[in-house]
């Protein structure tokens, strides 16, 4: 609780005032990440590979920017920051508990963005030599807010991508499932509020809960899918 604390009071000085009431939320999902990092392991690691694998695929590494990049769970910076000129992290709330990760380079820096309205990427057209945009794990997030936009959040952000002019790399969260602990399904939710997905990308699950994280004797998992260039995809 006071390592939280701290992180809160430590983060809010420089989060511009419009974002701060997002900043509670952020630090309890970066408190629910340490808690759970044993259950997220091999979530977290999926994500970093997929990547860090397509660094490799990148003709040209001049400008990466990187939306939803939040506590930096599931992204390998220090492969990013030694493989392109400059990287720019993008979120509404960068924590604190970052600061160490961000400041062994030079080349990396953080804008404070709310990328929910009208697809949001407008911004990006002002970056010069832009060669990779990746989102990640941020549309399920962002689309939870206002259930009666959802659907709207989703198009706005996966058509948004689709139209970039570089590679768009779209790591995203497709349903939700609660099991009991004989694996009965309990709920289940669509977290793409309808938007059809494409066949293919890559296929993982996301342990978010697992059973003991709630009093309620349930598991909850996310069943995840990314795409190396959403622009030939959708
Ligand atoms: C599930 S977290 C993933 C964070 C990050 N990729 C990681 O390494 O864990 C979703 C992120 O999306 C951000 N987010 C949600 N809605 C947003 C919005 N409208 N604009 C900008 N960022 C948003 C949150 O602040 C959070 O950092």
């Amino acid at each position: 609780m006071l390592v939280e604390l701290k992180v809160l009071a430590a983060s809010r000085q420089r989060t511009p005032p419009e974002f701060r009431p997002h900043l509670a939320e952020a630090v309890r999902y970066w408190s629910l990440g340490q808690r759970q990092s044993r259950a997220w392991a091999p979530h977290m690691a999926k994500c970093r590979a997929f990547i860090d694998t397509l660094i490799d695929d990148q003709q040209s590494r001049r400008t990466v920017v990187v939306l939803g990049s939040g506590p930096l769970f599931d992204l390998p910076l220090e492969s990013l920051a030694r493989t392109f000129a400059r990287v720019i992290l993008v979120d509404r709330i960068h924590l604190s508990s970052t600061d160490e990760r961000i400041a062994r380079y030079g080349n990396v820096e953080r804008q404070w963005r709310d990328l929910a309205p009208n697809g949001g990427l407008g911004f990006l057209a002002e970056i010069p030599e832009l060669d990779w945009v990746i989102s990640a794990t941020l549309l399920a997030d962002m689309a939870r807010r206002d259930a009666r936009s959802a659907r709207q959040t989703v198009d706005g952000h996966l058509d948004a991508l689709a139209r970039l002019n570089c590679v768009t790399t779209l790591v995203a969260d497709l349903d939700y499932r609660v099991f009991n602990r004989h694996g009965v399904l309990l709920d289940s939710g669509d977290l793409m509020h309808g938007r059809p997905i494409p066949r293919g990308g890559q296929r993982w699950k996301w342990e978010v809960a697992p059973f003991g994280a709630t009093r309620d004797h349930t598991r909850r998992v996310h069943y995840m899918a990314a795409w190396p260039d959403w622009r030939t995809t959708s």
